[in-house]
């Protein structure tokens, strides 16, 4: 791990496309990296963001990722936000469990994120979009 942040790391990346999912999860997995994040946590950040992102595309049509490293109680930690202003999700309990899925997918997406991550939440409201916050601490 480097010294202290000198100033505030935040990425915004637009999501409308299929290159966009990759493009965010090569820019988180660089960012994990260059912060000193081990191989799997990077591995396990990587990931999560191409599922929101791919939910963003699928679910959403377009919305934004935004990756941010802050130093919170001590401890750095790369944050991801996924947001958009698509249909919403009316039922987030059933959203969250494996296997539900509105779209014909795996329904696996979300509840891996929160898998892979150490922190996860949700908010979405329906006809107003969904915002996903993630975040995983540096060792
Ligand atoms: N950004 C979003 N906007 C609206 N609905 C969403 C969004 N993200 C997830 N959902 C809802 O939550 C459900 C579960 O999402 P999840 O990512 O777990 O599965 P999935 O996208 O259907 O399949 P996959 O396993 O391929 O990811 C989706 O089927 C959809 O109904
Ligand atoms: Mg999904």
């Amino acid at each position: 791990m480097t010294g202290r942040l000198s100033e505030p790391l935040r990425v915004r990346l637009p999501v409308s496309e299929e290159l966009d999912v990759v493009l965010a999860r090569t820019c988180g997995r660089e960012l994990a990296l260059q912060q000193g994040f081990r191989e799997a946590a990077t591995g396990a950040i990587a990931t999560a963001i191409s599922e929101v992102a791919r939910n963003i595309i699928v679910h959403a049509g377009t919305g934004e990722i935004v990756l941010e490293v802050v130093e919170g109680r001590g401890r750095r930690e790369l944050v991801v936000l996924a947001r958009d202003r698509g249909p919403g999700i009316p039922d987030l309990h059933r959203a969250m469990e494996d296997g539900y899925s509105t779209a014909g997918g795996l329904g696996l997406g979300l509840s891996s994120a929160r898998r892979l991550m150490d922190e996860f939440g949700v908010v979405s409201t329906v006809g107003k979009g969904t915002m996903v916050t993630m975040k995983k601490w540096a060792a």
